[in-house]
């Protein structure tokens, strides 16, 4: 009996199907033959224009300048606080690196890549960390606790002070090792690119 129940059901599974699939032909059809037959209209009559609102939540970019970052603020303290419940999983206890990459190191000449020897910019770290991480939570972050991060990451690699504080004037202001060795790419095409 109950198997009689599911073939009616495929049965209007499949009728439903058939007309969904016919409207779906019917409306690609028509749309082929105005493409060739006559212009596009202005409007598709949907969406709507983004809202200042709308864009202010896409728009995170943080510049090495600092423009940008956002108001708030965090200290060393903080951040080793926020970096033991949400990235030492993956980083390390020390940001040493486990599962996920290591963030602390000086040394220009290992081959382990970290903030302290490859980052030129000191305001990227606030613009990753607050767009990517936690990994398996981006965008869980607060101003105050992404600043804390940036403070005890930068701190951790001996870049600034446990006492430092970083808000939207003193990141900009902290000169990375690894500033002087990138040079601005101002290549143009044609015999000048090196
Ligand atoms: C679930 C795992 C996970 C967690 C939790 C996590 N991360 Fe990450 N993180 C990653 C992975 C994966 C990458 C990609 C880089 C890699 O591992 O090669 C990454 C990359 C980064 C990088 C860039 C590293 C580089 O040199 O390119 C930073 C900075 C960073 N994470 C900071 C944090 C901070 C701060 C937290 C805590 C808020 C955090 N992460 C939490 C997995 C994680």
């Amino acid at each position: 009996m109950s198997g009689g129940r599911g073939a009616v059901a495929t049965v209007v599974g499949l009728v439903i199907w058939a007309a969904f699939g016919f409207s779906v032909a019917g409306t690609l059809a028509a749309g082929q033959q105005r493409a060739s037959s006559a212009p596009l209209p202005d409007t598709f009559d949907f969406g709507h224009s983004a809202t200042p609102e709308e864009i202010a939540r896409l728009d995170i970019d943080v510049m090495p300048d600092g423009t940008g970052l956002p108001q708030g603020s965090g200290t060393v303290a903080e951040g080793a606080r926020t970096w033991a419940q949400s990235c030492s999983g993956c980083h390390g206890p020390e940001g040493e690196g486990a599962t996920a990459a290591p963030l602390v190191g000086r040394d220009p000449d290992s081959r382990r890549v970290t903030v302290g020897n490859y980052w030129p910019h000191a305001t990227t770290l606030y613009d990753y960390i607050n767009r990517a991480m936690p990994r398996d939570a981006p965008g869980t972050l607060t101003p105050d606790q992404v600043y804390g991060l940036v403070a005890w990451v930068l701190s951790q690699n001996a870049i600034v002070g446990e006492d430092a504080v970083m808000n939207a004037e003193s990141l900009p202001t902290v000169v990375m090792p690894a500033r002087d060795r990138f040079v601005p790419d101002d290549r143009r095409g044609g015999p000048e690119v090196r």
